[in-house]
């Protein structure tokens, strides 16, 4: 059953958004070369407890930090690590936050240092991808309608869809329903209604859309050892259009 959310509580996931939102903004000019993900991770976790915010990812399902952080063909769910980010490197820092009960789950995508064209290229059309779906994101329309914009921006522009990792309802908890895949048909999925909140999370790939998950459980990385990126927010269904609950930098 997908819960809907009033207007009040859709304010106190907004209280969640604005807090992950600022920590992200924060975090763009730590990522430079030489910096580990440990260190971001540890920043993030501290930025949020003084906040009054706490890092909803520790203890999920036995993983043990508050951000995830994907690096060039990680594709999601990286988990820190000492080893320093390197010059045109890409890396993805997706984290979920919890302000008084509410959750808010944002995810970014990083150049470090100089960038070459083709990874500022995938960067700039992932987060495209990610606006060309929320743009969809209106009464009366599908779970379909964002899904299949997305996936025909992104194969337009010559990239593939992961399809093994989907967007999802959130509100108290981290995943609720409905499912919110960025690939598939317009008829797919539930009507949208106003209360609605759900994160959408597209992971645009250069080479093929196939993953396979590490010995560790956790790192997602591409078959082809192609680069990927990742955009999501988390996004209020209303009346008058989507309210990106999360948003930053536009
Ligand atoms: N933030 C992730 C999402 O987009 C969840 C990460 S899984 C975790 O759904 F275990 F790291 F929390
Ligand atoms: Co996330």
């Amino acid at each position: 059953m997908i819960v809907l959310k009033t207007k009040e509580e859709i304010e106190m996931m907004r209280e969640a958004g604005r807090l992950l939102s600022d920590c992200h903004r924060a975090i763009r000019n730590l990522i430079k070369p030489g910096i580990t993900t440990i260190e971001i991770d540890d920043f993030v976790e501290q930025y949020l407890r003084k906040h009054g915010g706490t890092p909803e990812q520790i203890g999920y399902q036995g993983y043990q930090h508050a951000i995830c952080a994907s690096v060039n063909d990680v594709v999601c769910h990286g988990i820190p690590s000492p080893e320093k980010l390197k010059e045109g490197d890409i890396v993805t820092i997706d984290f979920v936050v919890n302000l008084e009960g509410w959750l808010a789950d944002s995810a970014w995508s990083y150049p470090v240092g100089k960038i070459d064209k083709k990874a500022m290229d995938l960067l700039k059309t992932t987060e495209e991808a990610l606006y060309k779906g929320i743009e969809q994101a209106k009464v009366g329309n599908r779970i379909g309608h964002i899904a299949n914009a997305i996936e025909t921006y992104a194969e337009e522009k010559g990239y593939s869809i992961v399809r093994d990792f989907i967007g999802h309802g959130i509100g108290r908890q981290m995943h609720e329903p409905p499912m919110v895949p960025h690939y598939g048909p317009i008829e797919q999925g539930p009507e949208l209604k106003e209360g609605m909140v759900f994160t959408i999370e597209p992971m645009l790939n250069c080479g093929s859309h196939f993953v396979y998950v590490e010995k560790d459980g956790w790192t997602a990385r591409t078959v082809d050892e192609e680069l990927s990126a990742q955009y999501e927010h988390t996004i209020a269904i209303t009346k008058k259009g989507p309210i990106i609950l999360t948003n930053q930098y536009r």
